[in-house]
């Protein structure tokens, strides 16, 4: 590897005094409990600070132990993480729970080589639970400080190629200090959530200006480069708002399958758009349901692998549907909210509340 533009301890002490003063203090913080470490970063994954909170709270006051998680049903657990998205975090949680009871003992290992083999912890999370709850020496590379190491290096290249990943982590382990590594993780992590953002970095208050090599250059808006989105493709469904008395039907999806155990209101794939008149009919039978059904428009919605457009039909019953009662449950508009529906299904019931129906 080329020479550093600058010494790794000068790096290392200007953060750690910066942290020092302007550190934040969070309430997973103080705490050296690698179940609570390891709630706080799945949680933190693609989620801010922010909106992390108050959920962080509820879910240790109901789960205060791995046990007490590792007991309960993947149902609650999903319910309790309604709204904080990407639900497979809440499956793997739940998961990664059950394995460390059974295998090994409720205790977290200490190795991040063998944090990784646990269900939903990659490599820059095992390297934060090793850090911060056992203070091991191993780096993490997350967004905040793969975009700070892009500009600390003026690093040129899209950053999530797989050379420009080798590349990351080499700086990353490089910069890594021996001593007070929980201080330097969450110092860098900082710097990158309130310093170092995305959009306008506020460089005269960083403690690394006079290091930074995008900042010499005049490009620290210009870095990280944009990726280039990738092509997917398009799957289509029907989704049926069935409504009585103000209640919507809805069903859970079966937990061991995509989106497991995510709320949902009643949907059938198209093989494309002008599939939906006989696909309407269909999920009416399969519904017990009769009446006119009204469109209200459609929705999309961006996944890793495809695209989701959903077209939107709503129908108000006459009568009870019985059938409709073995398939899901009924809940109240104002309800649904809370409940933990998957990403597409919660753009459908925003739809339906615009529509004011
Ligand atoms: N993002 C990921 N982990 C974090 C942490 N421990 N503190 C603040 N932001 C984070």
């Amino acid at each position: 590897m080329a020479d550093l533009p600058f010494s790794p301890q000068q790096y290392v002490e200007q953060l750690l005094n910066w942290y020092g003063r302007q550190g934040r203090d969070l309430p997973w913080r103080q705490s050296r409990d690698p179940y609570r470490i390891w709630l706080s970063e799945i949680m933190l994954q693609q989620t801010t600070v922010a909106a992390v909170r108050g959920y962080y709270q509820r879910f240790l006051d109901n789960f205060p132990t791995v046990e007490r998680l590792a007991a309960a049903p993947l149902e609650a657990v999903i319910d309790l993480w309604a709204g904080l998205g990407y639900y497979s975090r809440a499956r793997n949680l739940h998961a990664t729970a059950r394995i460390l009871v059974e295998e090994y003992q409720g205790r977290f290992p200490a190795d991040p080589q063998q944090l990784q083999q646990l269900p939903g912890i990659g490599r820059s999370t095992a390297g934060a639970i090793a850090a911060l709850a056992f203070e091991r020496r191993a780096a993490i590379l997350d967004g905040n400080v793969r975009r700070v190491l892009c500009r600390l290096f003026a690093f040129a290249q899209p950053p999530r190629s797989t050379p420009a990943e080798k590349q990351l982590w080499a700086w990353a382990d490089l910069l890594t200090p021996v001593e007070r590594v929980h201080d330097y993780t969450q110092a860098i992590m900082d710097l990158g959530a309130t310093v170092c953002t995305p959009r306008q970095p506020q460089c005269p208050e960083c403690p690394l200006d006079k290091l930074c090599q995008a900042r010499r250059f005049g490009l620290e808006q210009e870095l990280p480069v944009k990726q280039k989105t990738k092509q997917i493709p398009t799957r289509h469904e029907l989704t049926l708002l069935v409504e009585d008395d103000r209640q919507l039907l809805v069903r859970r999806r079966l937990t061991d399958g995509f989106l497991g155990g995510l709320w949902e209101f009643p949907c059938i794939g198209l093989a494309a758009e002008a599939d939906a008149e006989a696909k309407l009919a269909q999920l009416k039978a399969d519904l017990g349901v009769v009446g006119e059904a009204e469109p209200l428009g459609e929705v999309q919605h961006v996944y890793s692998h495809f695209r989701l457009r959903s077209y939107i039909y709503h129908v108000r019953v006459e009568q009870h549907l019985l059938i409709a009662d073995a398939v899901g449950c009924w809940v109240r508009q104002t309800e649904l909210q809370q409940l933990a529906l998957h990403g597409a299904h919660k753009k459908v019931l925003g739809k339906l509340l615009n529509h004011g129906v």
